[in-house]
This record gives structure tokens, sequence and C-alpha cells, in this order.
């Protein structure tokens, strides 16, 4: 028996103010957002925003339904809308925040076990990183260099290869 640890590091700032202009500006947009979700359910509005390679930007907000697994998280939301605007185009960096009406925005979420496997076949099918920045409206940020750190062991599009000869 031999066993096996995974370890990973990511960037833990204060507040906004310490991220440089870039990332500062996107985390902004993802707040702004918050504004377009439609959660009347949960109460819980999240927002991301990305920039893609080619220098475009991209948002996604949470969209809920009656029939609450129908809803979709604003991280897939805002996959879906770039990989449909913009096919072929890697993802440099996603910020996500989130505000809501029961409880405090202060401190980053982190996505979803499907966001995170979603995010995963993104980045390898653009064999690029989706570098993460994390934060609700105040407090800590977080910066994780790629989503699929969150996703140790992951089932991946290589397990349903057909066998080579
Ligand atoms: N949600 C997101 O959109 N992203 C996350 O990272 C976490 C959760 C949404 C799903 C649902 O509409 C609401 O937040 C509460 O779970």
């Amino acid at each position: 028996m031999k066993k096996e640890k995974f370890e990973f590091s990511f960037e833990v700032y204060d507040s906004i103010d310490e991220l440089n202009e870039n990332d500062k500006w996107l985390l902004n947009e993802a707040r702004h957002v918050t504004k377009r979700a439609y959660a009347p359910y949960s109460k819980f509005y999240v927002g991301a925003a990305a920039k893609l390679s080619n220098g475009k930007k991209v948002t996604g907000t949470n969209q809920e339904n009656a029939s609450f697994p129908v809803g979709i998280c604003a991280e897939r939301v805002l996959l879906g809308a770039a990989s449909s605007l913009y096919p072929d185009t890697s993802i440099e960096t996603i910020a996500v925040s989130y505000q809501s009406t029961i409880v405090k925005s202060d401190h980053p979420i982190s996505p979803c076990g499907m966001c995170r496997q979603a995010l995963q076949e993104f980045e390898l099918r653009m064999e690029k990183p989706v570098r993460l920045i994390l934060a609700g409206m105040e407090g800590k940020v977080y910066v994780i260099n790629s989503a699929s750190q969150l996703l140790p062991l992951a089932f991946t599009n290589e397990e349903l290869n057909p066998l080579t000869p």
C-alpha cells in the first residue's frame, strides 16, 4: 500500500483593493452582474465575469426555476455563453461574486461540484487553465490558478476513449 496526497495553494487577499487593476475590474464586473441573476427561490444572486484570451468579456448569472433542479449556476451559464459566442476561445480568468437578501456577502464562495466538473472539461478542451477570482461583495478574495485544482481525481473524457488495438 502507498499513500497519495493532493495539495494546492491559492492566494488570499484581504480585500479587492489588493488586486491588480485587471483583476479588480473583472471582480467588479462579477459583482455588478449579480443584479442580473434570476434567483427568486434562493435569493442568492451569483454573478460571474470572464476575460477571454481574445480580450472579450463574457458574463453569466444563476438562472433558477420553479422546478428547482432545472436551475443553473452562474459559472455554467457563463461557460455556455462563452463557448457559444466565441467557440474555441480559451478563458483566462473568471471572477465570481454574489449577493443575497438573506445571508451576508462578506467572504468568497467556491464553485459547486457540477461547475467544477464543467470548468475542468473546459480547461481540458482548451488546453489552458482557467484562473478563478472568488469573492463576496466585500471581504477576502481568493485567487486560484487553475479551476481543475478544485477537482482532484476528476472523471474525464479519457475514460471514454475506445481501447486502441
Ligand atoms: N450558485 C451559483 O450560481 N454558483 C455557485 O458557485 C454556487 C451556487 C447558485 C445556484 C442557486 O441558484 C443558488 O446559487 C443557491 O444555491
